[in-house]
């Protein structure tokens, strides 16, 4: 198997460069996510080094959805990434990781008065995403007192080679408002006394392992650019969104590197800001590329059936990563306490959770495994935690941070008493009924 530079293989055991993953789940118990905060640094820096050796301009937004544990976050930030927030919560958080309110888009295409209301506040770019959305962003600004800066996200209608539950920028999707009625509605905003259009937003899907849809996706936005700035819209950012994938499959994929990925956008880039006679900042919103490779899901075996398949079943399920059941998604399955023994038995991992679905990997070759023995789940840095879940009432497990040779909890492990501290009692129930 390939693994990636921080990833290899050392006396049998799977190691994250020099901790070792056998140790890590002795100490802190499986199932457990462990991250790696110099492998996320790096991802940030070859995108930080490949836009800005081209443009000097750039301000990498971190998509918080893919992994909004504050320490992730704070990481990123102390880099100088800001932030792609989607809900109220994302954006609390990367207030509270040390982000600056000016590097943030508050995205989403269903946002609450109140979502609005925190944006004007906080005084974060809103990326609109409907006239209706405009409109009672207007009033919301005004009765603050307060100008609404915003971008529109745009909807390319672009297909694109991904995952149909997350190809975004389709005719078809709820996301963004039509390009052809992109210069209506800057039209419009700028008859707005409350708005400030100072942007323009796109998100074409994610996991996309080709440049070509972005450079689509850039040619439709430079369009716009220049269209709008005819207008009078002084565009201060222009945002190409996220979505570079990953090679999941490392030994049959391979995704374009953000080198790769700079080298065919930014002439396109270039090229529309000359035309346009524009020099706004370019914001690009990764997520998945910057973290999901950091991080490996440790697990532990219960135990072994021999079935229809060779059925090896873990401690952890579609509660911790729900990818596999969700997306149809591979993730590389390691055997980190024998990886040296030879792969011969064609194993099935299948989680605890009450449901046929509940498979994170399918016809695997791997050592003969018996009950204790470790395994890690791949690339479950991005929408791997994010997605959990406390289904069939398991605690979610805790997760380690890496940096250098140290290594500490960033999120303990729930407890049963997590499982029931929101709940209420009600008052026409007796409480602490003893049984029978
Ligand atoms: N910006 C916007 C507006 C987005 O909607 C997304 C992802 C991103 C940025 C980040 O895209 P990335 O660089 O991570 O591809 N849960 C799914 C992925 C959903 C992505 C949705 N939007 C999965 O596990 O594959």
């Amino acid at each position: 198997m390939i693994l990636p530079a921080h990833l290899l293989i050392r006396n049998g055991h799977l190691c994250i460069r020099d901790h070792d993953t056998v140790l890590l789940a002795e100490e802190y118990g499986t199932p457990l996510f462990v991250t790696d905060e110099d492998r996320i640094a790096a991802n940030y820096r070859d995108y930080h080094e490949a836009l800005t050796s081209r443009y000097p301009d750039v301000q990498i937004l971190y998509a918080a959805k893919a992994n909004g544990n504050l320490a992730v976050l704070r990481a990123l930030a102390s880099l100088g990434a800001g932030a792609d927030v989607f809900s109220a919560g994302e954006l609390h958080l990367a207030l509270a990781a040390g982000m600056q309110p000016g590097c943030l888009l508050f995205n989403g295409s269903s946002k609450s008065r109140a979502d609005l209301a925190l944006a004007v506040e906080k005084g974060v770019v809103v990326s609109v995403d409907s006239f209706d959305e405009l409109h009672q962003l207007n009033e919301i600004a005004g009765m603050a007192g307060a100008q609404a800066a915003i971008a529109f996200r745009v909807n390319p209608a672009l297909q694109v080679p991904t995952h149909p539950k997350i190809a975004t920028g389709l005719e078809t999707t709820k996301f963004g408002i039509a390009h052809a009625l992109i210069p209506a509605a800057y039209r419009e905003a700028l008859a707005c006394d409350n708005i400030e259009p100072v942007g323009i937003h796109c998100h074409i899907g994610s996991q996309i392992l080709a440049v070509e849809p972005f450079v689509q996706a850039c040619g439709v936005m430079m369009r716009i650019a220049a269209e709008i700035t005819d207008m009078g819209v002084q565009l201060r950012f222009i945002d190409l969104g996220g979505g570079l994938g990953i090679p999941y499959r490392m030994s049959e994929e391979r995704a374009p590197t953000p080198e790769e990925y700079a080298a065919a956008v930014m002439p396109v880039f270039l090229e529309g800001i000359a035309a346009a006679g524009i020099r706004p900042s370019l914001w690009i919103e990764p997520g998945r590329s910057l973290v999901a490779d950091s991080t490996v899901l440790l697990t532990r075996v219960n135990s072994v059936k021999e079935a229809y398949r060779t059925f090896i079943n873990v401690d952890a399920g579609f509660n911790l990563l729900i990818r596999p059941a969700m997306y149809d998604a591979y993730h590389e399955v390691v055997a980190a306490d024998r990886a040296d023994q030879d792969h011969t038995v064609r194993s099935t991992i299948a989680g605890p959770i009450c449901e046929t679905g509940d498979i994170l990997a399918t016809d695997r070759l791997l050592p003969a495994l018996r009950a204790g023995n470790l395994l890690a789940l791949l690339d479950c840095g991005a929408y791997g935690f994010a997605m959990s879940s406390q289904y069939n009432s398991r605690p979610r497990c805790p997760e380690v941070m890496l940096k250098g040779s140290s290594a500490a909890l960033m999120r303990r492990g729930e407890t049963i008493d997590d499982l029931t501290s929101a709940m209420q009692p009600l008052p026409w129930q007796e409480q602490d009924t003893p049984p029978g």
